[in-house]
């Protein structure tokens, strides 16, 4: 939420805290990169990643020569790299009467990368649905939990006119 204030900075993040019950877990680590500046310091020699190629996204990864301190791949024509723990996603406004929705690019790499296709997003905030909207979207199912009735009828909507469009 954007903060108007005078009298110190404006706080411009927020945390999204990974938890896990297992010490091994679905990451598919091909959704979390982010684009790279390509400083031409490594040779195109090595093939594919079979690992970065697995995990149900369909976005292939060329990998560049390993060495040094980069590993330089490539993902449908753009280098990326693991994606850094600072993201910066512009807020989208919501015209629905609900006041803290987040924007869907927030979550949508969360739940590529946190979620195999066809498996369940568990959201206990649902709000207007924006987790459900993402995950309807990039094929996974989804459960909502909502205090606020009126927020479950908003989300509800929100399913309805998105899908029904499609
Ligand atoms: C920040 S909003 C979530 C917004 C959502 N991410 C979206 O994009 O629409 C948090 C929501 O959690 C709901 N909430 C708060 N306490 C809850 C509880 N104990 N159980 C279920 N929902 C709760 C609130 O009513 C509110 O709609």
């Amino acid at each position: 939420m954007p903060e108007s204030v005078t009298d110190r900075c404006t706080k411009a993040h927020e945390y999204i805290f990974l938890f896990s019950k297992s010490k091994k877990y679905y990451f598919n680590h091909a959704a979390m990169l982010e684009p790279a500046t390509y400083d031409n310091r490594k040779k195109l020699t090595r093939a594919p990643s079979k690992k970065y190629l697995k995990g149900g996204t369909g976005l292939a990864v060329q990998g560049l020569s390993k060495g040094g301190s980069n590993r330089w791949n490539e993902q449908n024509g753009v280098f990326v790299r693991n994606r850094r723990s600072v993201w910066n996603v512009p807020t989208r406004a919501f015209k629905g009467a609900h006041f803290a929705t987040f924007p869907p690019d927030l979550i949508k790499p969360c739940i590529a990368a946190g979620c195999p296709e066809n498996g369940v997003v568990l959201d206990c905030f649902m709000g207007a649905g924006t987790t459900a909207l993402v995950a309807c979207d990039l094929g996974r199912n989804y459960v909502g939990i909502e205090l606020n009735e009126e927020y479950v009828k908003i989300a509800e909507q929100r399913l309805a006119d998105t899908f029904k469009k499609v």
